[in-house]
């Protein structure tokens, strides 16, 4: 067996554990193993590209990756058993009410939103914070907010030992390197997204997200934040032009699998496996959503056609629609204030996309009604 770390005593609540300190990073890969997955490594490069340029064919990619955000925000929340739906995040991003989740759920799923485009907004800024473990803690802290996070420790790195899966760390699947540790480990992770490695970057991520998550820093959002480091680090290497690939769909698509190559890495040092299951997902996830934004970049178009072809259309109408890719949930009020206009006049534009098939009420509240941009969102889904 290769070594891939330590096992280091440590005790919590009066039981001594064996508790796991990985290696830094650099991982030592031998060529045996880039040999092996050579041609899977070929194959996710080659759907990476399609993406990039599915991205830049795109007139407004904004709409996609506000789309795409908002669906990996489900996805990754989703492994945690959070269940809200689509409709109701951008319900209540939008006009602060949900229809069929649970409020807490959806309030989840808006923090991850909201911790991605601050990261995103960050790295963009002049003056923002580079990639590293602050920029990380305070995605964090964004992620946890709330009723249920704030027991969490927001923003902070665990001052405790954890432990993944069972009752107690006695009998834990896995037990992730003491607090003590944690200064140097993730000082030494943070250096290597600054160093040069002569490691292929697709495959530099896929270790970066094992280390991450054999770390486990926090006392929860472990996942969520070693995924959204996926995505971070895909912008940070130049792998992808705009942020739209997101692996969370996958991981839980396979999930079982996913923990035991996470864990083969550690208990068996296997690169390989690990790689090989990270390379199948950025090409299965990447050639999707290459098609799923061409999909809608052409349903978008279609329904431009038909609106302007009906013929009791009006401007407000047509205003409207260039709209609804950025605000597929809307409500009468919220129509009045995208379109700037009076009640009539936007009641006018929502029938009239009605009448296209463009938007469907949901629900059969009479006040306050909410559309949604339906053939949009069923892409989507
Ligand atoms: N055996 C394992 N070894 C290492 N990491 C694991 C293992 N099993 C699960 N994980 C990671 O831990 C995450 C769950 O940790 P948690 O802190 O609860 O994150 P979140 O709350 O975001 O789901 C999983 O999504 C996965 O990424
Ligand atoms: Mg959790």
């Amino acid at each position: 067996m290769k070594k891939t770390g330590q096992y280091v005593t440590s005790s919590v609540a009066g039981e001594i554990v064996k508790a796991f300190v990985p290696a830094n990073l650099p991982p030592t890969i031998n060529s045996k193993t880039l040999e092996a997955i050579s041609v899977l490594l070929k194959s996710a490069e080659t759907s990476l590209e399609k993406l990039n340029i599915a991205g830049e064919m795109i007139p407004s990619v904004n709409w996609f990756i506000y789309a795409f955000v908002r669906k990996e925000a489900l996805l990754s929340s989703e492994i945690e058993g959070t269940q809200a739906t689509l409709v109701d995040v951008f319900s209540h991003e939008r006009l602060h009410q949900v229809e069929t989740s649970s409020i807490d759920d959806v309030v989840e799923v808006t923090n991850y939103v909201r911790a991605i485009n601050y990261a995103f907004d960050e790295l963009n800024k002049p003056r923002g914070l580079p990639l590293s473990m602050r920029l990380l803690n305070q995605c964090h802290r964004r992620l946890m907010q709330g009723v249920r996070g704030a027991t969490k420790q927001p923003g902070q790195i665990r001052k405790s030992q954890n432990w993944i899966g069972g009752t107690r760390p006695g009998n834990a699947r896995f037990v992730p390197p003491p607090h003590t540790e944690l200064t140097n480990l993730l000082g030494s992770l943070e250096k290597y997204w600054h160093q040069n490695d002569a490691l292929h970057p697709m495959l530099r991520i896929a270790a970066c997200h094992v280390q991450f998550e054999t770390i486990h820093p926090y006392l929860d959002g472990n996942g969520r934040i070693g995924r959204m480091l996926i995505t971070l680090l895909l912008a940070h290497w130049e792998l992808l032009r705009s942020p739209l690939l997101y692996l969370s769909h996958y991981f839980k698509a396979h999930q079982s699998e996913y923990y035991t190559c996470l864990e083969k890495v550690r208990t068996e040092g296997d690169w390989s496996g690990w790689f090989s299951f990270f390379l199948e997902g950025v090409a299965d996830v990447a050639s999707n959503a290459a098609k799923t934004a061409t999909f809608l970049h052409k349903q978008v178009n279609h329904d431009r056609q038909v609106l302007h072809y009906q013929n009791n259309v009006t401007v407000p109408a047509i205003q409207l629609f260039e709209k609804l890719p950025e605000n597929p949930v809307v409500s009468m009020q919220m129509v009045t204030q995208l379109l700037e206009t009076t009640k009539p006049t936007a009641t006018k534009a929502i029938q009239i996309l009605q009448q296209c098939g463009i938007l469907k009420q949901i629900g059969d509240k009479n006040r306050n009604r909410v559309f949604q941009y339906q053939n949009y969102i069923r892409i989507l889904g």
